[in-house]
């Protein structure tokens, strides 16, 4: 766009756009003309990424070297990067794959991969956007956009969901406490989720964030974007969605027009009312997420 002859460029940071989704957003947003700060905790791969968009013509995209959990270091900010906080035991994958190539889901968490997982998910993406928020609000069409789950809908704590009580000493408290719960294993004592936990609560954390400081900052939008099912790394290569595919819903939500919502979450491509779930309708959705997939195979 011209303004009285100064270019006005729009400028993106990705966290996370080495690869998966993160790349791929990075890649969308470039077509469409805006300059990505591509970031990467890891410097080679991320300068491998920018190299892999450059060699498909896009030319204004740089790499920043990012860690989320230490941000050394706009107008919009991908919230992107993740962990799912669990490690395939490679010894039971051979029996819980199925002819298909589908995964039934062993994993196992140590508190470590927890921890390492809410640094990374809820406490890094709160990091990044505190360090961007001054370079967020010279803009006049700032955007955040955190990349969530459907599992963030999960009601982990019923506390998450009371918006007009919630503040950020609220959310920490609930995730040291689920922190506490899981190095004392009392997670099934005290009510929380018992698979994928950390991710669950962490993506949960990151949507009534997301709600907060949408109100805290009324000049800037700020949405929560679940991708769908995308076949990434975090989640062992399964799904129905490529990346190309997963990236186009973040994208949409960081075009997002100057009056468009925030404060939202959107599923996929549609922007939906932050519905809550109980774990029955949370297994609801993973069986209509597994029957696509089964679809994928021909099964
Ligand atoms: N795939 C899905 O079905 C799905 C569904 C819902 C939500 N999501 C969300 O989508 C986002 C992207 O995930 P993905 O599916 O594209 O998975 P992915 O391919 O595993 O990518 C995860 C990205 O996060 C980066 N990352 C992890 N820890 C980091 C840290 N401390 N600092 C900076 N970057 C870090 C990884 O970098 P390294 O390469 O260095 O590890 C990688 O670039 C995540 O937030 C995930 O929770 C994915």
């Amino acid at each position: 766009m011209f303004v009285h002859d100064i270019v006005i460029t729009r400028v993106s940071v990705v966290t996370g756009a080495n690869k998966g989704l993160g790349l791929e957003t990075s890649r969308k947003l470039a077509s469409n003309g805006i300059t990505v700060i591509v970031t990467a905790r890891n410097e080679k791969n991320g300068t491998d990424a920018v190299e892999k968009l450059k060699a498909s013509g896009l030319s204004d995209v740089v790499f920043h070297p990012l860690d989320v959990k230490d941000p050394a270091s706009i107008d919009s900010l991908i919230n992107n990067a993740g962990q799912n906080g669990t490690e395939l035991n490679m010894e039971l994958v051979a029996s819980v794959l199925d002819e298909a190539g589908m995964l039934k889901g062993v994993t196992i968490s140590t508190y470590e991969m927890a921890v390492d997982c809410l640094n990374t998910n809820y406490f890094g993406t709160k990091k990044v956007t505190e360090a961007l928020l001054p370079l967020l609000q010279l803009s006049k069409s700032a955007r955040i956009v955190n990349v969530t789950s459907y599992y963030g809908l999960l009601i982990v704590k019923t506390e998450l969901s009371d918006t007009d009580n919630l503040s950020e000493e609220k959310i920490e408290e609930i995730v040291q406490w689920f922190l506490k719960d899981f190095k004392e294993d009392t997670l099934k004592a005290n009510g929380w989720p018992l698979t994928i936990s950390a991710y669950k609560v962490s993506k949960a954390a990151i949507n009534a964030y997301t709600k907060l400081m949408a109100k805290k900052h009324p000049n800037i939008l700020i949405n929560c974007v679940h991708p769908g099912y995308v076949q990434t790394d975090i989640t062992y290569g399964t799904g129905p969605l490529t990346p190309e595919e997963g990236a186009r819903a973040p994208v949409m939500v960081a075009l997002l027009p100057d009056n468009g919502p925030s404060g939202r979450y959107f599923h996929e491509m549609q922007e939906a009312a932050y519905y809550l779930m109980h774990i029955c309708d949370l297994k609801i959705l993973e069986l209509s997420y597994l029957i696509e997939s089964l679809k994928q195979f021909h099964v």
